[in-house]
């Protein structure tokens, strides 16, 4: 890591590379290695650099917007919410209205195309870097798929503005910011996510492996809530078939549900490390371990969270709490875990000791070295989200 903070400072900007190096499942990652920076003129260009074949470094410093780039259309919308104020209304994307929310209040409405499916999101292929330099680089209304892939890496860049008064029930394309399917050894680092309408981040059902998702903020104050509360409610989901997925150091705020929701699906697997997270403000539930999860949570701050973990779902999940927690996880990992602190928090009772017994064979988790909760607290407040870095 010295090496590579050194390099970046004593080289011209033709060899700039990510800042630090990725933490646990993801650490193999180099994106676009040592390709030569360069800045896209254009929104356009900024597309096809990110879709073509060659391994780029692609720096930018300005917010780029494609709210508009594919134009807006209009048409059938539900609202399977009835709480006020300001429900989330849903597309009627593929009759979803008619099939899952017969009930809903129906009306027409419109949105940007943008944000409204595979074929409109920014395509990122292998072997790319895309990194935002000073405070003020983003993208804007559109998200980013990441299918196929290996080795790219996002860091500081903002991401936000994505339709967010709708929610599309279907999940092929929901208005993602960043979908992560079928693809390697990416990092999502710094960035910070806030205004659209469905999860923040996700993967898909083919697997996501070696992914580290770190010290990003995920700002759920949002005018359509699903919960009607100015909180967002679609934080994160995390479905493949076998993901291997380090969440760490992520700042977490203003939100009302799946923080991350984790599983689903019979027979798939999911080892999600939960690490050094502050949430603060969440009104409904932070993790949530459905089946086929392999969930660890250690050094977790949770400040005001009405429900840290759900309790009886059917996936499993290590929530360390106790000096019991901690000495188990210790003789299983072979070295110091951490406890998750809960402040004017509810309550946790999540110790599937399977979780130890299928994450001691994985370096990604034996290896890491968590801080404490509240050193997580303090470092991830300073440290999480756009304009820290770079
Ligand atoms: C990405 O880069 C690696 C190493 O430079 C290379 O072997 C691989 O073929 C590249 N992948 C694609 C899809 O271009
Ligand atoms: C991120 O983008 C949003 C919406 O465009 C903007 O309000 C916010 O100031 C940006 N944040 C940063 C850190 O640049």
């Amino acid at each position: 890591m010295i090496w590579k903070l050194l390099l970046a400072l004593t080289t011209s900007t033709a060899h700039v590379l990510a800042i630090g190096t990725p933490l646990g499942f993801g650490s193999s990652t180099v994106g676009g290695g040592s390709a030569t920076a360069a800045t896209p003129a254009s929104a356009a260009q900024l597309l096809s650099w990110l879709a073509d074949s060659t391994p780029r470094t692609i720096v930018i410093s300005t917010t780029y917007d494609f709210t508009n780039y594919y134009g807006s259309t209009s048409g059938k919308i539900c609202k399977p919410w009835t709480c006020s104020p300001n429900p989330q209304f849903a597309i009627d994307q593929n009759n979803w209205c008619a099939n899952y929310q017969p009930s809903a209040a129906t009306g027409t409405d419109s949105w940007y195309k943008s944000g409204t499916g595979y074929s409109y999101l920014l395509k990122v292929a292998s072997n790319k870097t895309l990194l935002g330099k000073g405070s003020s680089a983003g993208i804007k209304g559109i998200g980013l798929l990441i299918q196929n892939a290996d080795n790219v890496i996002i860091q500081n860049i903002n991401i936000s503005d994505i339709n967010a008064k709708f929610v599309w029930g279907g999940d092929a394309s929901e208005r993602l910011p960043v979908t992560i399917v079928g693809s390697t050894h990416v990092w999502i680092d710094h960035c910070t996510i806030k205004n659209v309408g469905r999860q923040f981040i996700v993967t898909g059902y083919n697997p996501a492996k070696a992914i580290t998702i770190s010290n990003n903020i995920f700002d759920g104050r949002a005018t359509y809530s699903a919960t009607c509360n100015g909180k967002h409610y679609w934080v994160a989901l995390f479905t493949g078939s076998a993901d291997t997925i380090t969440f760490a150091q992520n700042y977490i705020y203003q939100t009302s549900g799946r923080g991350p929701h984790i599983g689903g699906t019979s027979g798939y697997t999911q080892y999600v490390h939960v690490v050094n997270n502050y949430f603060v403000s969440v009104s409904g539930h932070a993790l949530d371990s459905e089946v086929g999860a392999v969930t660890l949570a250690e050094g977790n701050y949770f400040n005001t969270v009405t429900t840290p973990s759900m309790a009886g779902t059917a996936g499993n999940e290590y929530f360390i709490q106790t000096s019991s927690d901690l000495s188990a996880c210790q003789s299983a990992l072979g070295r110091t875990c951490q406890a998750n602190t809960l402040l004017s928090s509810g309550s946790v009772s999540r110790l599937n000791s399977a979780v130890l017994t299928a994450l001691k064979a994985q370096s990604a988790v034996t290896r890491y070295s968590p801080m404490s909760a509240s050193a997580a607290a303090s470092y991830v407040q300073a440290n999480a989200g756009v304009g820290k870095i770079n």
